[in-house]
């Protein structure tokens, strides 16, 4: 069967968007009406017209857009899992409030603050906190409108995120259950210790490489690298700052290596833009969608079997849905 045509026909003939992050297979990429990164996506994911939208990248982004338009129908043709969203769940998360709890910090003196990669479901317990959501594109200033409250930063999941713009502000950043509590009450940005298994592959060892090999090289990187990394690089931005620094800042002919996912370094301009990893940095839940995939969840709607639609619960749409639109107003 030829799947790209037969997508083609189906999604003509239905009421449906495909949207697919930057860090898809090319042949899923390049078959759908909206790409772009968490931030993008979440936004003009919600905005289109149709019923249903079929959502190509991991659960917790197929779950933010049901969150912020309950009434779209939402589905994905894998229900891959972020590594990262995995390791934190409303247990850990309120295990880590407890071990704060404990050293003396009262649930009033902490605002949380969680990454976008994160189930809806510890979305909904930091809103219920009056916290906010952030992305990688945001985080920046979200983090600085947090300080504004006196109250000490509690962020999740993703450590690096939370050390790297601690870092970047001249602030202190402390990592439950790696430094010593006494280390972690004076920071004035606890991180939960979680973190992204794709960008923990880049080295200090490939940075060196490059610059020994390409004098002149310009390194480029996405701040869930650790810090070791991120303060050895020449610009760090979300991915689709990213983008924009290598495709509209950068003379052509400047040689770039750049530490994010290899699906969608590949895509980048070619010429003078290289992997920042001996290896392939394959994000592997985002690559689990394929063409087959992306046809069977067509063809499910035609069907009305709708195949892995998600569902989130009122209770959690409601609070989850505070701590996103904290973040639009941001
Ligand atoms: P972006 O917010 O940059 O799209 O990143 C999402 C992600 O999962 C990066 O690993
Ligand atoms: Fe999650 Fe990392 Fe994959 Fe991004 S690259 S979806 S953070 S596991």
């Amino acid at each position: 069967m030829n799947f790209k045509e037969e997508i083609l026909n189906l999604k003509n003939e239905l009421d449906v968007t495909i949207v697919a992050h930057y860090y898809q297979k090319d042949e899923v990429f390049e078959l759908a009406d909206i790409v772009g990164d968490s931030l993008e996506l979440a936004k003009k994911a919600i905005s289109t017209q149709h019923k249903n939208i079929i959502f190509c990248g991991v659960g917790f982004m197929g779950e933010s857009v049901k969150v912020l338009a309950p009434e779209k129908r939402v589905l994905m043709p894998k229900i891959a899992c972020c590594a990262m969203a995995k390791m934190i769940d409303v247990d850990y998360f309120n295990a880590n409030l407890k071990i704060l709890n404990d050293a003396g910090l009262s649930n009033n003196d902490i605002l949380p603050i969680t990454y976008i990669n994160s189930s809806a479901a510890v979305k909904a317990a930091v809103g219920k906190m009056g916290g906010y959501v952030c992305t990688s594109a945001n985080a920046f200033k979200i983090i600085e409108k947090g300080l504004t409250s006196g109250k000490k930063i509690f962020f999740v999941p993703d450590r690096c995120l939370g050390q790297n713009f601690a870092k970047q502000i001249g602030l202190k950043s402390a990592v439950v259950g790696i430094d010593n509590i006494e280390v972690v009450m004076q920071a004035d940005i606890i991180c939960f210790n979680g973190f992204c298994s794709v960008h923990q592959l880049f080295t200090v060892e490939d940075i060196e490489f490059f610059r020994n090999k390409y004098p002149g090289i310009i390194i480029a990187v996405h701040p869930e690298c650790d810090p070791s990394i991120v303060e050895k690089s020449d610009f760090v931005g979300s991915t689709s700052q990213l983008i924009n620094f290598i495709t509209k800042e950068l003379d052509p002919e400047q040689k770039v290596a750049v530490g994010t996912e290899y699906n969608m370094v590949n895509r980048l301009r070619p010429k003078n833009t290289y992997v920042l990893s001996s290896t392939k940095p394959e994000c592997p839940t985002m690559n689990e969608t394929t063409l087959e995939d992306l046809y069977n969840s067509l063809l499910s709607i035609k069907n009305e079997t709708f195949a892995n639609e998600i569902f989130v619960n009122d209770e959690t749409v409601k609070y989850a849905r505070i701590a996103l639109e904290r973040m639009f107003e941001v």
